[in-house]
Parts: C-alpha cells; sequence; structure tokens
C-alpha cells in the first residue's frame, strides 16, 4: 500500500502511506525544467525504500515469510501500524496469488517482467519454491538498479541463488545492470517504452514467451498518458501475456482526497491519480489500451479471498484498533488483471 490514513479526522494522525510516496503531479510534472524533473524523480524513487522498510518491518513481525528483505533495507526505526502491515500482508499475498496462477497455467514455461521493482525479492522467493520461469527480469531506474546490484554483489545469500541458477557463459555484471540466465536486472524508465523494449530485448527477452508483467505501485508515479503508453507497449508486444497492477483507487471521496493532501504536505503528488478514481477507471485503462480482458477489486475483497487459516494466524500478531481505518485503507487500493491469451492457455479464467 501506499498512502495511509483513515476517517479524516485519524488521517492527520496517521499520514505514512505504506510505501510509495512522493511524486509530482502530471501537469507540474511536464512543464518542469530538468532540475524539478530530477527532484520529481528522485522523490518517486524514495518510495522504493518505504515500500521496502515496510516489508522488511511486517515480515519481522511475522505477516509472511522473506528471508532476503533483510539484505536490501534497514530495519525500521519506529513499528508500523498494524492496519499498515495487514495491508502489506493482503498486497504480497494477493499479488502472489494472481502470479501463482500465472506459473501454474504456463507450467512456469514462461516469462515475469518486474517493472519499477525497487527491491522486491520475488525472485529468490520464487527460487526458493522451486518456480522459477525462464527468465526473470526486473526494470528501475538506474540508480535504485545500482544499489539493488551492490546489495547482491556484497551479500551471498542473494548472489548465490543467481549463480546457482545461472548457466552458460559467464554472468554479465556492471554497476547498472545484471544479466544471468535466469535473472536480470536492467536500468531504466519506464516513462520510454521503446528504450525499454531494446534493453530488454538485449538480456534475452523472449516476446514469444508467455509474458507476466508487473507493477506494484508504480504506475500512479506515471501520467495517464505514460502508463497508457507502456500499458499499450506491452499489449501490443506480447502476443500471450497477463499484466499484474497494485495501486492507489477511490481517489476522489473525502479519505482519498486526504490522502492525495497528505502526500502533497511532503511534497509528493501523484501524477496518475487520475486513473485511480475508480475501480471501472482502472479496469477501462487496461481494455482502451490493448488488453482483452480486465479486472479490478479493491483491497478489501482480496484480503476477504486470501486464505482465511492464514488471515486469522495473521489477525492475531498484532492488535488492530483501528477497525474502520483499516477497512477504508484497503478500499483505497486494488489490485487489477488483465490478460490477452492468443494460445488459449486459459489466461482469461484467472481470478480470485
Ligand atoms: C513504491 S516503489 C515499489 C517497489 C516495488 N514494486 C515494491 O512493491 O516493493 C515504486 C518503484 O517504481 C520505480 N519507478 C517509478 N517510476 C519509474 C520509472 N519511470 N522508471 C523506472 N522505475 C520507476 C521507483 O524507482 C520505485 O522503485
Amino acid at each position: 500500500m501506499e498512502g495511509g490514513g483513515g476517517g479524516a479526522p485519524r488521517l492527520a494522525r496517521s499520514p505514512a502511506l505504506p510505501s510509495p510516496a512522493p511524486s509530482m503531479a502530471a501537469a507540474a510534472r511536464d512543464h518542469l525544467p530538468a532540475a524539478g524533473l530530477d527532484e520529481a524523480d528522485e522523490a518517486v524513487r524514495g518510495t522504493c525504500e518505504d515500500a521496502s522498510v515496510c516489508k522488511r518491518f511486517a515480515v519481522s513481525v511475522g505477516y509472511w515469510k522473506d528471508p532476503y528483505i533483510q539484505y536490501f533495507v534497514r530495519q525500521a526505526k519506529e513499528r508500523k501500524a498494524p492496519e499498515i502491515n495487514r495491508g502489506y500482508y493482503a498486497r504480497v499475498h494477493g499479488v502472489s496469488y494472481l502470479l501463482k496462477a500465472f506459473l501454474k497455467k504456463t507450467e512456469c514455461n514462461c516469462q515475469i517482467v518486474n517493472l519499477g521493482a525497487g527491491m522486491d525479492t520475488l525472485f529468490w522467493r520464487l527460487k526458493d519454491e522451486n518456480l522459477l520461469p525462464r527468465k526473470y527480469f526486473e526494470v528501475d531506474f538506474p540508480m535504485i538498479v545500482a544499489r539493488k546490484i551492490h546489495n547482491i554483489k556484497s551479500k551471498p545469500p542473494l548472489s548465490k541463488p543467481i549463480m546457482e541458477s545461472h548457466s552458460g557463459e559467464s554472468l554479465l555484471i556492471d554497476s547498472h545492470s545484471l544479466d544471468s540466465s535466469r535473472y536480470s536486472i536492467i536500468g531504466g524508465d519506464l516513462r520510454f517504452s521503446s528504450d525499454l523494449e531494446e534493453k530488454l530485448k538485449k538480456h534475452n527477452l523472449d516476446i514469444q514467451l508467455p509474458t507476466l508483467l508487473i507493477t506494484e505501485c508504480v504506475l500512479v508515479y506515471m501520467t495517464p498518458q505514460q502508463s497508457a503508453n507502456l500499458l499499450k507497449w506491452a499489449a501490443s508486444t506480447f502476443p500471450v501475456a497477463m499484466f499484474i497492477n497494485y495501486e492507489q483507487v477511490n481517489m476522489t471521496d473525502r479519505f482519498g482526497q486526504i490522502m492525495i493532501e497528505n502526500l502533497q504536505r511532503r511534497q509528493c503528488n501523484l501524477a496518475g491519480v487520475e486513473v485511480c478514481k475508480s475501480l471501472d477507471s482502472q479496469r477501462e485503462r487496461l481494455l482502451l489500451n490493448g488488453w482483452e480482458t480486465a479486472h479490478a477489486i479493491d483491497m478489501m475483497k482480496v484480503y476477504s479471498f486470501l486464505p482465511q487459516a492464514d488471515v486469522k494466524r495473521i489477525e492475531g500478531l498484532e492488535f488492530l484498533d483501528e477497525k474502520e481505518l483499516f477497512e477504508q485503507l484497503m478500499q483505497h487500493y486494488c489490485i487489477c488483471w488483465a490478460s490477452k491469451d492468443s494460445s488459449n492457455l486459459g489466461l482469461a479464467s484467472i481470478t480470485f
């Protein structure tokens, strides 16, 4: 999640959005001089840290297992609120549920492209579960990629699994990219999709393979035009593909407005918030940009669809005082997914 808050009066007390944070307004972004753009991009890059610190904290409390996140970020200085931890739990499990359904349909004979991956640890977790796709790609700003590669190079628990899954010629690694036979990290700007395709192809992207693209709290930092271009590029490039997007929704109501105002107070605007009006606007963006099927559900619904025995377990971890705040927060984030499937693998039937 990113964003926070609860009922109007409480929002002032808990303004921290659970992960993404800063960005500049669409209009401002389009008209800013270079220095302003850099500043805006720096704020967006900062969201990477927010997301991974929150994930690490939730993992340390026991919400889910991730032995790798500790190698990418420091432990949070302060406790995160239980509603934030539960939000991250739903986000991680919700995305993972759809992703595993895709891996099952394709029998892992596929590739995954995680766009704006930040310090995500999915590659390592999938390897541990013996669920690696043929190749797993990540893209993020070069500065973020450089940080991730530095951590990988200096921490054997991260580098070893990459070496183990690698075969063939020597693994290519420099400060801004890594290319092994099963895992690649690429520095680039998602707002320029033609550039992106070229870079991915250099790392052996195979457009004929069933492809899962993931954006977790990423599209909201681009203008609607930029995210539309990215979605259109993906839909027109891969004949068999699925797209999973997690981000804000219902942002025009009072709660959503307070989330936006709280962010603006921290100099952060969400450039793509216009598309986060409703579940319908989220679905529509996917359908208008070349995807054949599209679904969008809010995180409260996702939470109700998750395996209830585990939900019960995590609900016992911390006392949740602010039930109403939790529900409101969850109603302001969603998971959307879309597919196109010329090989009839059954991607259209993937759902919770
Ligand atoms: C909120 S973080 C989420 C990171 C990760 N997806 C996760 O959920 O843990 C957003 C990420 O998207 C990246 N990002 C946003 N806009 C981008 C762009 N135009 N090009 C490349 N990366 C971008 C940021 O650098 C950041 O790492």
